[in-house]
């Protein structure tokens, strides 16, 4: 079995491949990126590195021969995703691979207001209409996000804010996500034509999950309920662009494009995140990390600024 993995450098990517390692020998393993200097580490391991790039078929077909199933982590690039993800998908097929494992996201409906919802949805058409075998992991809103990339600034302010509302969403630990991928490609036939709600175990309004930093982190941060159009002016305060720009989520800015942050808290706040199952227990066989769980791994992280 060839196992082939788009996003093999990024940090999903890294994490699902180090989990298929305890499962599968390395050989198994076609891992892809545009810069394969990056995968060194997992060339050494056995693996094999390929270079693929997404904006550029002919060479992704090449890269995906002899594959029999294929990860496709969803690209950031918003505006650009629907035709690099159908021409991973067309290529996959040219390729000779099977089974297309996707990446998509919670709440996943053609009314969604979410940029990325739609281009999830595009992506999900093509694939179930390529005739190919697939698997759709519905990803939730990462439970990472608040603890590790948000909670640090709103100790020293003092205040964050929200436009969802009373807005569900079950936030689901990156790595019950990349669990989850893991077990659906080391026993891909198992879950053909499957789709996966990957949520936590609980669902929670924003509030709730500021409410519960705030206590852990035992310093008052005040929950602001914004409307859209104040989140807006807050993004375009700090200079955030409002369309994509290549690069732009990276380790520093943390920043993705901000008419897709608002159309996404836009989609919370309407009940397209409301939703909360137990397929994580169910692939894995193990229960998803709660959201108290997830702030835990992270608040180490705030004491250091403290
Ligand atoms: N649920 C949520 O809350 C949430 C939030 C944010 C993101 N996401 C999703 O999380 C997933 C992955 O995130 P991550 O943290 O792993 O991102 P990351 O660390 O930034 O990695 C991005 C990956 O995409 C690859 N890539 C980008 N453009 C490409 C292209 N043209 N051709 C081939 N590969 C390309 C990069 O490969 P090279 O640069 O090595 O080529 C890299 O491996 C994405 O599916 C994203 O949509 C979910």
């Amino acid at each position: 079995m060839k196992i082939v993995i788009s996003g093999a450098s990024g940090d999903l990517g890294r994490k699902i491949t180090a989990l298929l390692l305890q499962q599968v020998p390395a050989s198994e393993l076609i891992l892809l990126t545009r810069h394969p200097a990056k995968l060194a580490a997992a060339t050494a391991l056995g693996a094999e590195v390929r270079k693929a790039d997404f904006d550029d078929a002919p060479g992704l077909e090449r890269a995906l021969r002899g594959g029999d199933v294929m990860l496709l982590i969803s690209t950031l690039s918003i505006g650009k995703r629907v035709q690099q993800h159908t021409t991973a998908i067309h290529a996959a097929k040219a390729a000779g691979i099977k089974h297309v494992v996707y990446t998509s996201s919670c709440g996943i409906q053609p009314q969604t207001p979410s940029i990325s919802g739609k281009e999830h949805y595009a992506t999900e058409h093509v694939l179930q209409k390529s005739g190919l075998h697939f698997t759709i992991l519905r990803n939730s809103w990462y439970a990472d996000v608040i603890p590790q990339l948000l909670m640090p600034a709103a100790i020293a302010m003092g205040t964050i804010g929200f436009s969802t509302g009373n807005g569900m969403v079950a936030p689901v630990a990156k790595a019950d996500c990349a669990r989850a991928a893991a077990s659906v490609l080391a026993n891909y036939r198992t879950h053909t034509n499957a789709i996966y709600e990957i949520t936590g175990p609980q669902l929670f309004t924003l509030a709730d999950m500021i409410a519960h930093c705030s206590t852990v982190s035992r310093k008052p941060i005040v929950y602001q309920n914004l409307s859209h159009a104040d989140k807006q002016a807050i993004f375009d305060a700090m200079g955030i662009s409002r369309d994509y720009q290549e690069g732009m989520m990276n380790d520093t800015t943390n920043a993705w494009a901000s008419d897709e942050m608002i159309t996404y808290e836009m989609a919370i706040k309407q009940g397209f995140f409301s939703i909360c199952s137990r397929h994580i227990e169910m692939i894995t066989g193990q229960p998803a990390l709660s959201f108290a769980k997830v702030v835990q791994l992270h608040r180490a992280s705030w004491d250091q600024q403290e």
